[in-house]
């Protein structure tokens, strides 16, 4: 399937380079980049639960943009780790990660989860000062809220399922 995007020749070339060998072969190296990969994702995911509880209407005394602000630092710095630790991950056992089905749906519903994050912050919160303190968030936020917790929680799952697929 991901043959389509990525040639079997660079999977190959990518999975045999010098890094992915060395965290192959190296005994704390992979642990330790996993470790590295669990810690990252779960502020992500953890600020951008709490974020989305706020919009489901918890904490209304807090201002929503108040909250944005903080976990918004929070939840980019840790793209930081995800995505090179993700990468090693995903290089020291390419050629079998590009047809493993339960990767390739959580790189889908990583896409949609960032989509939906996009869609928020450039859309649903503009209006966001008639409803920024003290009253319930209007639907299209709550519906943000509630997919963003779907998607995020369907990534962690299909991330776990790699081992067993
Ligand atoms: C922000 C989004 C991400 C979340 C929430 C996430 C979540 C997870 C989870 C829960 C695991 C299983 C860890 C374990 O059980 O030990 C995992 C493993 C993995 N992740 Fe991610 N991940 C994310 C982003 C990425 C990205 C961007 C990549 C690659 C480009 C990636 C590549 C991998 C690989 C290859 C594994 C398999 C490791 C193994 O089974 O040995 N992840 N991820």
């Amino acid at each position: 399937m991901m043959g389509v995007f990525i040639s079997g020749t660079f999977l190959n070339w990518l999975e045999s380079s010098a890094m992915a060998t060395f965290f192959r072969q190296s005994l704390w190296m992979y642990p330790a980049v996993e470790i590295v990969h669990i810690t990252s994702f779960s502020i992500l995911v953890g600020t951008a639960v709490l974020f989305d509880l706020r919009l489901l209407g918890l904490s209304r005394k807090l201002p929503v943009t108040d909250c944005l602000r903080y976990v918004n630092v929070l939840a980019r710095s840790s793209f930081l780790l995800i995505l090179p630790s993700g990468l090693i991950l995903f290089m020291v056992d390419a050629t079998s990660m590009a047809t493993n089905s339960a990767f390739l749906l959580k790189m889908l519903l990583l896409v949609l989860a960032l989509a939906n994050a996009w869609i928020f912050h450039r859309i649903i919160l503009k209006s966001a000062n008639a409803w920024n303190v003290g009253v319930h968030p209007p639907l299209k936020a709550k519906v943000a809220g509630v997919l963003s917790i779907l998607l995020w929680v369907s990534v962690i799952s299909c991330g776990r399922l790699i081992a067993y697929i």
